[in-house]
């Protein structure tokens, strides 16, 4: 029998988060999952920090925390501008957020050029700033922008000539220039392979979602939280349209 709290809850503000799902089912296949999308608000990308910060907390509540053990910060821009915040207001919630995987990019290349493509948000907010300053090395590092990528996700139209025509103006000023990208918005990783065909195989992905599902392991081992039994996901989207349910299930289950 599940307990009522026994869920781990994953938000994101639509469907990018389902890229951290995808690992977090792959090392606790076990877990009741409720995955929260705010795709009726979505993107957050380009809005006001306090936009951000309001509906965060916003669509958290509609989770209903009593539901959860954990909750998954699965969105880059989220947690940028209201992680601190979701700490402080649930603090007996195990709380993880996902951050841009600039370490492991710069600690595989030191003295290269990386890139990190992530929303005006991530990239503007001071957390990531901080993170580039606790790493001291003599990398150059180019902050890439991607308009209009989360919203051609967010509307299924991941596989078609619109979606290569968008990564190609972002991506190919930078195609010979690279030697790492980190996808620093969860949307990202969904539309990872059409990214290693413009950029090519020898400039290498980066992606906080793995971190962030073994740092959730982590929690609940500590806390003694594990489930075993048959794990779950129950879907909620704060849009209506039955072609999000679709998608959602389309997207995890795609390899
Ligand atoms: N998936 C979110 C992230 O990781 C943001 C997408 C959006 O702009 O809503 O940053």
């Amino acid at each position: 029998m599940y307990q009522k709290s026994d869920y781990i809850g994953v938000f994101d503000s639509g469907l990018g988060g389902i890229s951290v799902l995808r690992h977090l089912k792959k090392i606790l296949p076990e877990e009741r999952y409720l995955y929260y999308g705010d795709s009726a608000n979505a993107p957050y990308g380009k809005r006001t920090t306090q936009e951000v910060i309001q509906l965060t907390l916003a669509a958290v509540e509609k989770m209903d925390v009593a539901r959860l053990k954990a909750l998954v910060i699965a969105c880059n821009t989220a947690t940028a501008a209201a992680v601190g915040l979701l700490r402080q207001k649930y603090k007996d919630l195990i709380v993880v957020g996902i951050e841009p995987a600039i370490k492991p990019a710069l600690d595989r290349f030191p003295h290269g050029t990386v890139g990190i493509m992530a929303t005006e948000v991530t990239l503007r907010e001071e957390k990531l700033d901080s993170l580039l300053h606790r790493i001291v090395v003599d990398a150059t590092v180019c902050k890439i922008p991607a308009p209009g990528l989360v919203e051609l996700v967010e509307s299924g139209r991941l596989d078609t000539e619109e979606m290569r025509q968008l990564l190609r103006g972002i991506l190919q000023p930078y195609a010979d220039k690279l030697d790492a990208l980190v996808l620093g918005c969860t949307h990202y990783p969904l539309v990872a392979d059409e990214i290693s065909r413009i950029l090519g195989k020898q400039v290498l992905l980066f992606d906080g979602g793995e971190g962030t599902a073994r740092e959730t392991r982590r929690r609940l081992e500590l806390a003694g939280l594990l489930h075993e039994g048959h794990g779950e996901i129950l879907w909620e989207n704060s849009s209506q349209k039955e072609a999000f349910l679709e998608l959602s299930q389309k997207l995890l289950n795609q390899r």
